[in-house]
């Protein structure tokens, strides 16, 4: 088995049931905030415009329900004596309310946290201050209170919304909560080396190394080498180079800076929100094993891609993914449970995006892919997708057709799970072909069928200038460093 793993699911039951006990060196979460708010994609045109295509990646608002009810119950018996108290205590005071769902919910996480985390391991909790005093109370239940090391500020380099407007202070900040397993721990103290033949202002040699990177804004920058460039490797200077819109994705310099400080190389990294995987990108860079988990298959799909977009397609040999329907029995089962997450799934066995709930839905499409052609100033195609889970028959060919003919589309591709009729290939195949401008001696087919079961075997859509995964999200760049924080870390 791969050292590393990607695992599609929610993060409680995948660690129960996989991860073992003291067995990660480092974990970082990031989870939803508890901010009410739902997290959409919008996506970007290949020809740059906004399409206005909107799905939910996810949402943080909580809900006391029944199931809810259920953990609280589950960690108060079983989750350790500190545990039940601070939980009942959060409870008499807040209530069945929103804030406590979302505290009932990460309190069983956490404990398991703690549970899979090594003597010597650390864990970084990033929230926001609508919950982080909450949730500090709770680590000091699980971790205990002599396991808090450092509350960490960071300082966030823009500020969404209306500054100027809000009457209020800004909120610029988000916190992390740095806590460690035992009193012995993997600490890697980032320092920006002294300058050669620097001396203190008495003339004296210094003693330490250099100076410590949150400090550094404390010195004057000819003190220190220029190859640490300390001031402007800790300034904003920009993160859109790495931006792939997914929502709440983090820099892979904040990442850089908790991983190198606080793992060795070889060391075990886990994510357990791992979103759009910036967590599990750097942890491959710095040569450190890892684990991420996410519960939706845009996040998994998004992963995967931006993994081979950054290290070339050698890394897909280097890791598992975990969770994903692999055979038709499966993608059956995802489906039953959830259509949504089986469409995702099903469009990135394509690398097609959701056509999200803006103009794919009132088009009656699921999916779209967008292509160039090499020839004749490369005018963007569009490839329209439907995805179909239950009984399929002939008039859902036709209604493709149609779509494919009033869109303009250079194709249409029908997935199914259930095995197409012959009368369905009739169909497709009466709606003739598609032909590059440059080329009409190329001939494609207009209406495509694909099982998932073929799809799962490695078949793909009948186009070859496609550029497999790249109309999801905007592409990683390949393999380099990152360019610059969004933030300063400022320890308190
Ligand atoms: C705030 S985002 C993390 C963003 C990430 N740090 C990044 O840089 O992309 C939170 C993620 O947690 C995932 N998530 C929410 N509940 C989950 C659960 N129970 N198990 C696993 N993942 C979950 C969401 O799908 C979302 O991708």
């Amino acid at each position: 088995m791969p050292d590393n793993v990607l695992y599609y699911g929610d993060n409680l039951d995948i660690l129960r049931r996989h991860v073992a006990d003291e067995s990660v060196d480092l974990i970082y979460l990031d989870p939803p905030f508890n901010s009410n708010q739902a997290y959409n994609v919008i996506f970007a045109e290949e020809n740059g415009s906004g399409s206005g295509a909107q799905i939910q990646a996810f949402d943080d608002t909580w809900h006391w329900t029944m199931e809810t009810a259920e953990l609280f119950h589950q960690t108060v018996e079983t989750g350790g004596v500190r545990v039940a108290e601070a939980l009942c205590a959060f409870r008499n005071m807040l209530g069945d309310t929103d804030m406590m769902a979302y505290l009932a919910n990460m309190a069983p996480r956490l404990v398991e946290l703690h549970r899979v985390l090594k003597p010597t391991g650390s864990i970084y909790l990033h929230c926001d201050p609508t919950a982080s005093h909450y949730l500090k109370v709770l680590m000091d239940a699980i971790f205990g209170a002599e396991r808090f090391q450092r509350e960490v500020i960071w300082r966030i380099g823009w500020v969404s919304g209306f500054k100027t407007q809000a009457r209020n202070w800004i909120r610029n900040h988000d916190v992390l909560l740095f806590y460690t397993r035992s009193s012995e721990f993997t600490f890697n103290k980032p320092l920006i080396p002294y300058r050669e033949g620097y001396t203190r202002r008495d003339g004296s040699k210094p003693t330490g190394k250099g100076i410590p990177v949150e400090d550094t804004w404390n010195c004057h920058p000819e003190d220190v080498s220029p190859s640490g460039a300390p001031l402007d490797s800790i300034m904003i200077k920009s993160f859109s180079g790495e931006k792939l819109g997914y929502p709440t994705q983090k820099p892979e310099a904040l990442l850089e800076r908790i991983i190198s400080a606080s793992s060795n190389e070889g060391d075990v990294v886990l994510d357990p929100f791992c979103g759009c995987g910036t967590t599990v990108v750097v942890a491959q860079r710095l040569g450190r094993r890892w684990i991420g988990i996410d519960i939706t298959h845009l996040a998994v799909n998004l992963m995967k891609f931006r993994l081979r977009d950054t290290f070339g397609e050698e890394i897909t040999a280097q890791y598992e993914v975990i969770g994903e329907p692999t055979d038709v029995a499966g993608a059956t089962e995802l489906a039953h449970q959830d259509r949504y997450q089986f469409e995702l799934w099903a469009l990135g066995l394509v690398g097609a995006r959701h056509a999200g709930t803006g103009r794919g839905a009132d088009r009656g499409i699921d999916g779209v892919l967008h292509f160039h052609e090499p020839a004749g100033g490369s005018p963007t195609r569009e490839i329209v997708l439907s995805v179909k889970s239950g009984h399929v028959t002939p008039a859902y060919v036709r209604d493709l057709r149609g779509v494919v003919e009033r869109e303009e589309a250079a194709i249409g591709v029908l997935i199914t799970l259930e095995e197409p009729s012959q009368k369905m290939r009739e169909e497709a195949a009466s709606a003739g072909f598609w032909s590059p401008a440059h080329n009409p001696e190329l001939r494609f087919p207009r209406i495509q069928i694909l099982t998932i079961e073929e799809l799962l075997a490695g078949r793909g859509i009948d186009c070859p200038y496609l550029r497999h995964g790249t109309a999801t999200f905007r592409r990683a760049p390949r393999d380099r460093r990152p360019e610059a924080e969004t933030g300063k870390l400022i320890e308190e």
